[in-house]
């Protein structure tokens, strides 16, 4: 009998589809008898590779599993479930996860209720899945991007059939809602504004394995960030391939800017945006980052070569003048701006004057700091069937150039910043020293300093004192305690929406209309779910019927003045305990 079951493989040809609309799906976690008896109490680790649009899925996945009883751990040798979530990017991208995988052969050998789960942007290419299982059979589940909300209902279906599960939607994609999540870090977020790409450079995967572009509805994105602004998080960083396009597919007038600007009134300390591209990059945007004093004065802008042929041929829709144009405009209306670049080197037939093109780019822009890549083809891409006539040792010798003129500047950034007394967000102890703190200048630029560990997650002024280029030295200017006791100030005189939260709940217990509503929903889930494994038209209607009652309970005044209370007190009790520590 076949160990494995293939619900669907990708189609790289399907992935390229624009036509279908996509649809705004809002989705309910259910948990089946068999998965939460199987999950209550697993440990799991998330392995994620690849950008922050892997890293937003990683903490969604993590959402499902704890709703199915699992706890996320750190400690690789007590988990019984391992996720890898893959980034297809680049081919050594690619090769970290081939090993990654054949690590887990041993311990599925040992352990037969260990699940391995595979998914991200590798599982949407042809081919991989198919290749993964040949040599890894004892993979669980794989599942791709356009999927990461059925993670519990494809575990099932595992545990039901022991057998490996191969689910991977090609198409352009939808807007799925109500997603469950668990954020890896507590002072700082990524919010998803748009999904896609429809940019279609010419070396880029990233179209085909996120589909198209699509924004999400500015409502649910304000409600996602109101409650990361109550829950007291410093900073949220706006996410999407080409954040520019946010909107455009309403076709109401709605733009980036408009988002921007909404997101910035929330009242966020600290609010970034991941990526712009150089080709839709507006005038009104400059101007709500210009005017907003918490949106931070640093803007990653991929160049990715300085020379207008190679762009061209990069499908990239700018020249070399336009993206010099639009440094002046921006470096013009926001003096001081931090900015950032990805650069590639040896695109197929990259002439040595065409580098020399991004080399005097780089010159000239002084970039505060750039992520360079050698070119990898990706098959699929139309420059993937480019023939190239450029060699391996040109390409590393142009790319250990470029890395110096990077150093360079970067360099040149962090020297200026010597003298200054600058605010920093403090992320936590620095990852070589326990005793160090680290934390990131409104330009991104990391900063170690001395100082006690319960300041993670405030902003604090710091004076830099040392450049070590690829990060600078900061002192504290003011006792630390005071910083902490201000914030514990702040966090004690909110002490009434404590009270009101705790009237709230003994209201919702005794209310009449409420606890009749509690036992109603209680037995429209115990129905769901005893229908889950016959038909579907008997689960769909038991779901309807659970889902309406649902929704009339957290429709309820009391609930849903109780709802608005719950994320601000997390936070209040949150500041006060490590105020306390
Ligand atoms: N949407 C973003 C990020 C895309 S991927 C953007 O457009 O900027 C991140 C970076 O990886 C790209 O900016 C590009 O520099 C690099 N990259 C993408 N495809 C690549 C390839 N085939 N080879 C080498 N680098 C690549
Ligand atoms: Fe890839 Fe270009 Fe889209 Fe960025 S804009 S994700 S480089 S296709
Ligand atoms: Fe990699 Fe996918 Fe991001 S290919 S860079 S994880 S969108």
């Amino acid at each position: 009998m076949a160990k494995t079951i293939f619900d669907s493989l990708p189609d790289m040809s399907k992935a390229r589809d624009r036509v279908k609309k996509p649809e705004l799906i809002f989705d309910d976690v259910l948990v089946s008898p068999r998965l939460a008896s199987y999950g209550k109490g697993r440990k799991f680790i998330i392995k994620t590779f690849g950008c922050q649009a892997n890293v937003r899925d990683e903490e969604i996945l993590s959402g499902y599993l704890e709703k199915a009883g699992m706890v996320r751990t750190d400690n690789e040798n007590e988990a019984g479930m391992v996720i890898i979530n893959t980034c297809a990017v680049r081919e050594n991208a690619e090769d970290k996860v081939y090993g990654e995988i054949g690590n887990y052969k041993k311990r599925a050998k040992e352990d037969p209720s260990f699940s391995l789960a595979i998914c991200g942007c590798m599982m949407q290419e042809e081919g991989v899945a198919e290749k993964l299982i040949k040599s890894y059979p004892y993979i669980s589940v794989i599942f791709g991007t356009h999927n990461i909300h059925k993670i519990l209902e494809l575990l099932d279906w595992h545990l039901k059939t022991n057998k490996t599960i191969v689910s991977i939607l090609s198409f352009a994609g939808d807007i799925i809602e109500n997603l469950p999540s668990d954020r890896v870090d507590k002072h700082q977020a990524f919010v998803n504004i748009t999904y896609g790409c429809d940019k279609f450079c010419t070396y880029c995967i990233v179209p085909y394995t996120r589909g198209r572009e699509r924004s999400r509805p500015l409502d649910v994105i304000l409600k996602e960030c109101k409650e990361l602004v109550d829950a007291g998080y410093a900073q949220i960083t706006l996410l999407g391939q080409n954040v520019n396009s946010y909107g455009k597919d309403f076709k109401d007038g709605t733009s980036f800017a408009t988002c921007l600007e909404a997101v910035a009134k929330l009242g966020i300390p600290r609010l970034r945006f991941m990526t712009s591209h150089p080709w839709d990059f507006s005038d009104e945007m400059l101007d709500v980052i210009a005017r907003y004093p918490n949106i931070m004065k640093c803007i990653h802008l991929p160049v990715q070569s300085g020379s207008s042929e190679v762009l061209k041929l990069m499908g990239r829709r700018y020249s070399r003048e336009q993206y010099l144009d639009l440094v002046k405009r921006i470096k013009t209306k926001i003096p001081g701006v931090a900015l950032t670049t990805d650069i590639i080197v040896g695109f197929p037939n990259e002439t040595a004057e065409q580098f020399e093109d991004t080399m005097t780019l780089c010159e000239e822009v002084r970039y505060d700091s750039a992520f360079t890549f050698i070119y990898s083809p990706r098959k699929g891409t139309p420059a993937a069937k480019m023939v190239d006539n450029v060699d391996d040792k040109t390409k590393h010798e142009r790319f250990d150039r470029l890395l110096k003129i990077i150093e360079e500047t970067t360099n040149e950034a962090s020297a200026k910043l010597v003298g200054q007394i600058v605010p920093v967000l403090v992320s936590g102890p620095s990852k070589k020293n326990p005793e160090i703190l680290s934390g990131y200048t409104e330009g991104s630029k990391l900063v170690n300093f001395k100082g006690p560990a319960y300041l993670e997650g405030e902003i604090v002024d710091l004076k830099i004192v040392e450049n070590h280029c690829h990060y600078v030295v900061g002192e504290l200017l003011e006792d630390p305690l005071l910083i902490k006791a201000r914030s514990l100030k702040k966090a004690l005189n909110k002490e009434k929406a404590v009270a009101e939260f705790l009237s709230l709940e003994k209201q919702i217990e005794e209310d009449e209309e409420l606890i009749s509503l509690r036992k109603e929903i209680q037995s429209a889930q115990k129905k769901m779910t005893a229908s889950m494994n016959g038909d579907d038209s008997g689960y769909i209607k038991a779901k309807e019927a659970y889902l309406s009652l649902k929704k009339r309970y957290e429709e309820h005044p009391l609930v849903k003045n109780h709802e608005a209370l719950h994320d601000e007190v997390e936070a209040i009790l949150l500041e006060v305990k490590e105020a306390l520590k």
